[in-house]
């Protein structure tokens, strides 16, 4: 059974630290896992578990960080934490944003990104189990040698306290379960716990962690709920974050199989956290799906295509080694074969690319057959303009279409053409120079270059 929480949460989510391990120019955040950055993660899962209002807690030099949030989601409330002194005075940073504010907070970290709303709820229900809980901490078993804060656990089985993986002694240390940092507190009490922690410890930072001591002396009571390290993986480096990424992706790959899609080798293709894949779509080995990528029904990839911000309509067929760019509609039983290429353009149902083709913002009309080569011009070195080719047409390889060229419906264009005038419907192009024919030429120039 499913708990669901009654009172309404608020979402701070800590994302100021300056991610040095990253040794990058991108603030920490910003790092994308399956093609969204990692705090746009964290900002739809609590969406999704219902928390509002949302903070992010940031640092002044994250300007980058500011817009993507807001651009995710325009009611986010962005806090600025001046001075990185530590989780607990991150927290407080968005008591002002919050103010009036009276539900319970969940306390998320922006580097923290494969969480689940579930997962999110299941703590707020801990903490709303009893009315003597001040505190609810995500913890995980890690039976490794690690440096995250311990959970010391009671007889009772109630948290007694966090210690720090700095300040704990030998024994702490060999305790297994360990603090996520996610956290969730009840909003009665919990800017009153927060305002009493101090930072004399080994970093002199105030640890959002002492605030299990601190209700505990308060007459409160702490409670813990334990998830799978994976679900909590913090990305402090980019190995960490190829981590995560393997984990997303596996995750993802097993989400669109059970949906009824067939991933002929699921560990060789790559996923966005929004691919959207319809029923009986079957996709060979080695496929990557950038971000915007919808399916439709009984789609097949052919093995390494690459396709993003691009949706596939039913029935069509992709690849192999083809490339769909953002823009792009791929209508039903369309055919884009090897080597393709296809921006911002939309090929109507039935039509065909087979073979070796650039079609850049371009519209190309149902059952048309594009001839191996076709190019087109879609570009002058200043602006782009279009390329439309009519139903039914059929376009002879090797074409340059010069754009802007409308080519109209059931028109042929002879091989070799290079189109710079709209084509009428029924008319046959044909744009390249005459063959010229010199007989017995061939066997002359032999004759009067024979070798000694
Ligand atoms: C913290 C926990 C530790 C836990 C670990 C899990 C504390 C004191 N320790 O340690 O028990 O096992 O996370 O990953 O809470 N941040 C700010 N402003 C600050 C400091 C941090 O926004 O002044 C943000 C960081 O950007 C990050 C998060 O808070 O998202 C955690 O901070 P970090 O310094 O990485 O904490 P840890 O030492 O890893
Ligand atoms: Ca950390």
């Amino acid at each position: 059974m499913t708990y669901s929480p009654t009172l309404p949460a608020a979402a701070i989510i800590l994302a100021a630290g300056k991610g040095t391990r990253m040794k990058s120019a991108l603030p920490k955040v910003m790092h994308k896992v399956a093609g969204t950055p990692m705090v746009g993660h964290v900002l739809s899962m609590a969406e999704e578990a219902g928390l509002s209002p949302l903070t992010l807690v940031i640092s002044s030099e994250q300007e980058s960080v500011k817009s993507y949030a807001k651009q995710a989601n325009a009611e986010v409330r962005i806090v600025h934490q001046s001075e990185q002194l530590g989780t607990a005075h991150a927290v407080l940073a968005a008591r002002e944003a919050l103010s009036g504010f009276t539900g319970n907070l969940v306390v998320l970290y922006g580097d923290t990104p494969l969480i689940r709303a579930q997962t999110v709820s299941a703590l707020l229900a801990t903490l709303e189990s009893d009315p003597k809980v001040a505190v609810a901490v995500l913890g995980f078993r890690a039976p490794y040698e690690n440096a995250y804060g311990r959970l010391i656990v009671n007889a009772a089985g109630e948290l007694d306290a966090i210690v720090e993986y700095k300040e704990a002694t030998p024994e702490q240390r060999a305790v297994e379960l360990c603090n996520s940092g996610v956290m969730v507190l009840r909003g009665d009490v919990a800017w009153d716990l927060l305002s009493s922690i101090g930072n004399s410890n080994a970093k002199g930072e105030y640890y959002l962690t002492d605030i299990i001591a601190l209700a505990r002396n308060a007459g409160y009571t702490a409670r813990y709920t334990e998830t799978w390290p994976e679900e909590v993986l913090g990305v402090n480096s980019r190995v960490e974050l190829a981590v995560a990424e393997a984990v997303l992706q596996s995750e993802l790959r097993l989400r669109a199989m059970e949906n009824g899609a067939t991933l002929i080798a699921p560990d060789t293709i790559y996923l966005s956290s929004d691919t959207m894949l319809g029923r009986d779509v079957i996709i060979e080995p080695h496929v990557v799906f950038g971000s915007g990528v919808t399916i439709g029904d009984d789609v097949e990839i052919r093995s390494y295509s690459h396709i993003s911000g691009a949706t596939i309509e039913k029935g069509a067929v992709i690849g192999p080694f083809a490339r769909i760019r953002p823009g792009t509609t791929v209508g039903e039983d369309a055919k884009i074969g090897n080597f393709v290429e296809v921006k911002k353009s939309i090929i109507e149902q039935g039509a065909k690319i087979s073979h070796l083709s650039y079609i850049g913002d371009a519209t190309i009309g149902a059952e048309a057959n594009i001839g191996a080569g076709t190019i087109t011009c879609n570009y002058d070195g200043y602006s782009k303009s279009r390329t439309v080719v009519g139903r039914e047409a059929f376009i002879g390889s090797n074409t340059a279409l010069v754009a802007p060229v409308t080519v109209g419906e059931r028109a042929i264009v002879a091989a070799g053409s290079v189109i710079t005038e709209d084509v009428a419907a029924d008319a046959l192009a044909v744009a390249r120079a005459r063959q010229a024919q010199k007989y017995g030429w061939a066997e002359y120039f032999r004759t009067t270059h024979k070798k000694d």
